[in-house]
């Protein structure tokens, strides 16, 4: 069941991603990006980010599962690479929710073996309080409380991602 209003509407949302890409697009000015979503859960944020970020772009996805339901288990599986060489490239991690930081953190490591020019986080929701490992974010759209959210991408079991709006998620008693 999702209960309550959504946290985040579609307008909040969208007003924040604009934000994003605007500060993006200042900060890349003059170089050439390679934008790298985090499937399955970046799907819909980062459809929406790369259309508002003017500055040129490759775009490659990695495809990772973290998650056993709503407990996070520390094991992270690649099921699908990047298909592109990251050397020498500006890399930009694109996810939508970081909350141990344990998925966060391994595919930043995973990366940067690669020797990629640089490489920056973008998240769109932060579980602050959840944290486990520090990782470096350069990009937040908005800090939650310790909830569990669907929609806009994210799910529970696979369902509710293409809700347009976040909501906070309470499994039936
Ligand atoms: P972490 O490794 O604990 O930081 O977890 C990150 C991953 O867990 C995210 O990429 C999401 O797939 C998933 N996740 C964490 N919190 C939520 C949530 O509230 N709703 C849906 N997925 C979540
Ligand atoms: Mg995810």
């Amino acid at each position: 069941m999702i209960t309550g209003k959504p946290l985040f509407t579609v307008e909040h949302i969208q007003n924040r991603v604009k934000e994003l890409a605007s500060k993006i697009s200042e900060d890349y000015e003059g170089k050439e990006l390679f934008s790298v979503g985090i499937l399955r859960g970046a799907f819909m944020f980062f459809a929406d980010i790369v259309k508002l970020i003017q500055i040129p772009m490759t775009i490659d996805f990695i495809n990772v599962s973290s998650y056993a339901k709503t407990a996070s288990t520390g094991e992270i599986t690649v099921h699908t690479d990047l298909r592109d060489d990251i050397a020498g490239k500006h890399v930009l991690l694109i996810e939508d929710i970081i909350d141990t930081g344990l998925t966060l953190r391994h595919i930043r490591e995973m990366l940067l073996k690669r020797d990629p020019a640089s490489l920056k986080i973008c998240v769109f929701l932060d579980k602050k309080s959840r944290r486990i490992v520090e990782v470096p974010l350069d990009y937040v759209g908005f800090e939650i409380p310790n909830e569990y959210v669907v929609g806009y991408g994210l799910d529970y079991e696979n369902k509710f991602r293409n809700l347009p709006y976040i909501a906070i998620f309470k499994k039936d008693t």
